[in-house]
């Protein structure tokens, strides 16, 4: 690619805060091992990333606002909430990466108890207003889920995921908020009070998934997109794959320096797209 630009220096910090043990099955299973806290800025961009129970946590950190990507499971919520007091701005997004039980579990509490308003795709968007029920992933691809279950911890659902009724992210699942919705998130959305940050519909894992681009930062939050279980890797669970393989060209234009992923710690750092693992059972890259 001609023209690459300079990308600022990125800063990366752990928030001082207090975060329960990985889980041991992580530790010992996982190849890159369980992620930690970390913050990492560049630019006017600022990224403060939470491992939760079932999936990674990422709060965009505003001028004057944050915006909280993810919640997959409300037993998350104590370890989100000191870093929302310790960062000390209001929540005013709440945003789903894609609706799966895993990225979303925990959203609606979070955006009712801090008045946040939930920002979804516009597919999410119209299932949560009573429309039509998602596509998951496809039998055949659920193969591969299990294995990445034990590299996350192979968590239990947590009882306070239970108590609500598993009201998201499953088959089942009505998917409906009782925290206020935004207008459903367009390709190219910007995120009010979050100069500098995008919306990109990257179809494929899901018919709703999502990314949050900052192009000057060169910040990239993938949700299941992208994850990093292996070092950094495409995501063979898929609804779509002709989708996806588009959304992975579309996104390999990009020129970034930090993915944030939904699983696994962040991918930090030059040619990152060089090193990402392909999807299995393609020759090379896509
Ligand atoms: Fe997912």
């Amino acid at each position: 690619m001609s023209g690459k630009k300079m990308l600022p220096t990125m800063r990366v910090s752990i928030p001082p805060l207090a975060m329960p043990p990985p889980p041991s099955l992580a530790l010992r299973f996982c190849p890159v091992g369980p992620p930690g806290l970390e913050q990492v800025e560049a630019a006017d961009a600022c990224v403060v990333s939470i491992p939760g129970r079932y999936c990674m946590s990422h709060v965009l950190v505003g001028p004057d606002c944050l915006a909280l990507v993810d919640v997959g499971s409300n037993a998350d919520l104590p370890l989100i909430e000191a870093a929302l007091a310790w960062l000390d701005k209001p929540l005013t997004w709440v945003l789903a990466s894609h609706l799966h039980f895993d990225h979303c579990l925990g959203l609606d509490r979070v955006a009712i108890q801090h008045g946040a308003r939930v920002g979804l795709h516009p597919l999410a968007h119209a299932t949560a207003m009573g429309g039509d029920k998602l596509r998951g992933p496809g039998l055949w691809s659920l193969r591969l889920f299990w294995h990445t279950w034990l590299w996350q911890g192979a968590p239990l659902i947590a009882s306070e995921d239970r108590a609500e009724g598993l009201r998201f992210g499953f088959p089942w699942s009505a998917n409906r908020f009782s925290a206020e919705l935004a207008p459903a998130l367009r390709e190219g959305h910007a995120l009010a009070g979050l100069p500098g940050w995008r919306v990109l519909h990257t179809p494929g894992h899901a018919d709703e998934a999502i990314c949050l681009f900052h192009e000057e930062a060169g910040f990239l939050i993938t949700g299941d997109t992208l994850r990093n279980f292996r070092g950094g890797e495409w995501n063979p669970l898929l609804t779509d794959g002709r989708a996806y393989r588009r959304s992975m060209a579309r996104l390999e234009s990009l020129e970034i320096q930090a993915v944030f992923p939904g699983h696994g710690p962040n991918v930090l750092g030059g040619s990152i797209w060089r090193r990402l693992r392909p999807l299995p059972g393609l020759a090379g890259r896509v």
